[in-house]
């Protein structure tokens, strides 16, 4: 919201400036307080770790639910709670310089590209609100009664995959349910 006004306020002052940049550039120009200490490249491997860590965390609360794991129930709130965590934290790990998937860039340099799509810097105001509901969920699950969990984890998964779709490239996953598939292959 005070983003937005901001953004509001300097569209005034610098229409000029903003008329000779490309969109998704204008959109996502850092207000004074947004400065970073750190590089893209450690912000891109940051949010690459986090979100295969989100990934794996997800991976066992289901497990766990589904019963294919023991049943632990402070094990699968921690879990949710990191998760959430790391839904949060996630937005702040995108530079105003866009560096979205491409496989001549990821040749040129592996550790400077993600599956981030360039959606993510077209409508960043979008993306990180989504990010933030599903932390919310994610908080939601972790403090649910027993009978309740499975059903606050599955709507959190509608909320990865819908995300996903939008503003994630899409790619071959290696799902260990299908290795024979993948050793036949
Ligand atoms: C608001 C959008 C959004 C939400 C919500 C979201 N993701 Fe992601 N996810 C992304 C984006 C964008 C990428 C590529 C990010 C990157 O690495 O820069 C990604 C990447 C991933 C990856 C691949 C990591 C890799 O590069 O190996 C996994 C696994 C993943 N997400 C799992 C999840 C799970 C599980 C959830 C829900 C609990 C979730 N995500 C929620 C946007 C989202």
């Amino acid at each position: 919201m005070r983003r937005d006004m901001l953004f509001a306020g300097l569209a005034g002052v610098m229409v000029l400036g903003t008329l000779a940049l490309p969109p998704a550039l204008a959109q996502n120009a850092p207000g004074p307080a947004e400065t970073a200490l750190t590089s893209q490249q450690d912000s891109t491997l940051a949010r690459r770790l986090l979100m295969h860590s989100i990934g794996a965390n997800n991976d066992i609360v289901h497990d766990i639910l589904d019963g294919t794991l023991p049943m632990d129930d402070l094990e699968l709130r921690g879990r949710l709670q990191s998760i959430g965590a790391a839904l949060y934290a996630m937005p702040s790990l995108y530079r105003a310089e866009a560096n979205p998937y491409s496989e001549e860039a990821e040749k040129a340099d592996a550790l400077h590209v993600s599956l981030a799509n360039a959606k993510v810097w077209e409508d960043f105001t979008t993306f990180r609100d989504l990010s933030y509901a599903a932390f919310f969920k994610a908080q939601e699950a972790a403090d649910a009664t027993p009978d309740q969990m499975l059903a606050r984890v599955e709507e959190l998964e509608v909320m990865c995959d819908s995300c996903h779709e939008t503003y994630r490239t899409p790619f071959e996953y290696f799902d260990f349910d299908r290795i024979e598939d993948f050793l036949k292959e």
